[in-house]
């Protein structure tokens, strides 16, 4: 039995990784901000962690084996609009909790994004030198390299995750069935590659990873590479919906505020080695997907913050 904490776990990965793995053999308590889940199963709290002095107060308390840091500002339209509030949040936070952790002597796992490349060239390892192009996308580097100054025993987990969120809108596997559901067409951008991979094949990835001591970088994303167009015309494959409402168009014709990485396939040798058997397939993440959605999962995920 390994004790968890997750921050974020009101956000998408950090709900879905604390419904998933808490339980018989783990225990996990999450940390939400302003949005308390009320109803959930695991044990958790509400606290703002850049105010000072709450991270070493939250980990005296619960005392965690394990950290899996997940709170971001994490909507990348929202970063360029409060730079300064994406740095707090994505670049200096992720400092104060791998500090803590190194004084407390508990292990650290830190989420952060395969959007640190710019997407010019895909299939990045590890050792290759980030890009990124966005505010988010480079308050998340310096938040790794805030991580691994203050805590070089500490996994900062790359990842690229769809799922089922309590906000309903936070994934876009969730707007590709919202939509299709609807009747109504979606873009497809043909242009912007990437690795998406089931939040529960993730979270299991993400338990695994930590029980293993393996320290510095790690790209733990789907073990495929796809347009965002292919993903969507998979997801409307295996639900059963019309392929031709997912319209084919470039990323440049959009209307985005933030720059996107074209090509952010990247290559996942390193910690398939570590863990000693390849990543989850992903049709088989799409049909767990879809298993969520038949049995109910995504109205019960958003029931949890009341
Ligand atoms: N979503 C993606 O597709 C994606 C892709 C690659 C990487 N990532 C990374 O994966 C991680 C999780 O992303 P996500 O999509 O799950 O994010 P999310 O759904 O936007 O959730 C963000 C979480 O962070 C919490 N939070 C934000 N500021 C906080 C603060 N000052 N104090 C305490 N908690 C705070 C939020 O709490 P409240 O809501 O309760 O305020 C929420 O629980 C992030 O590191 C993100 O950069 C995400």
């Amino acid at each position: 039995m390994t004790r968890f904490l997750v921050t974020g776990a009101s956000g998408l990965l950090g709900l879905n990784f604390a419904l998933a793995v808490d339980g018989k053999k783990h225990q996990v308590t999450g940390v939400a901000n302003t949005a308390p889940m009320l109803w959930a199963t695991f044990k958790n709290v509400q606290l703002e962690l850049t105010q000072p002095g709450v991270v070493d107060e939250m980990i005296k308390e619960h005392q965690p084996e394990v950290v899996i840091h997940c709170a971001a500002m994490a909507n990348v339209d929202a970063c360029e609009n409060n730079p300064a509030q994406a740095r707090l949040v994505n670049a200096e936070l992720p400092g104060t909790i791998a500090a803590a952790c190194k004084r407390h002597r508990v292990r650290l796992v830190h989420i952060s994004t395969d959007a640190v490349f710019d997407g010019k060239k895909g299939d990045y390892s590890e050792e290759e030198p980030p890009h990124p192009l966005s505010v988010y996308a480079s308050t998340k580097l310096e938040g790794e390299r805030a991580v691994l100054a203050a805590n070089p025993d500490a996994l900062v987990a790359r990842v690229n995750f769809y799922g089922w969120s309590a906000a309903g809108n936070r994934s876009l596997a969730e707007n590709f069935v919202r939509n299709l559901e609807a009747g109504k067409e979606m873009m497809g951008f043909t242009d912007v590659i990437f690795c998406p991979m089931n939040i529960l094949d993730l979270s299991s990835v993400l338990v695994e990873a930590a029980e293993l001591d393996i320290r510095g970088v790690y790209h733990m994303v789907g073990a495929q590479a796809m347009s965002k167009f292919q993903f969507g015309v998979v997801l409307a494959e295996q639900f059963g919906f019309d392929t031709r409402l997912i319209k084919p168009v470039s990323v440049n014709d959009s209307g985005l505020k933030a720059a996107r990485s074209p090509n952010l396939s990247l290559s996942t040798e390193k910690i398939v080695k570590a863990l000693g058997h390849e990543l989850p397939d992903f049709h088989e993440g799409v049909k767990k997907f879809f298993d969520q959605y038949r049995r109910g999962y995504p109205q019960y995920i958003m029931s949890l913050n009341g």
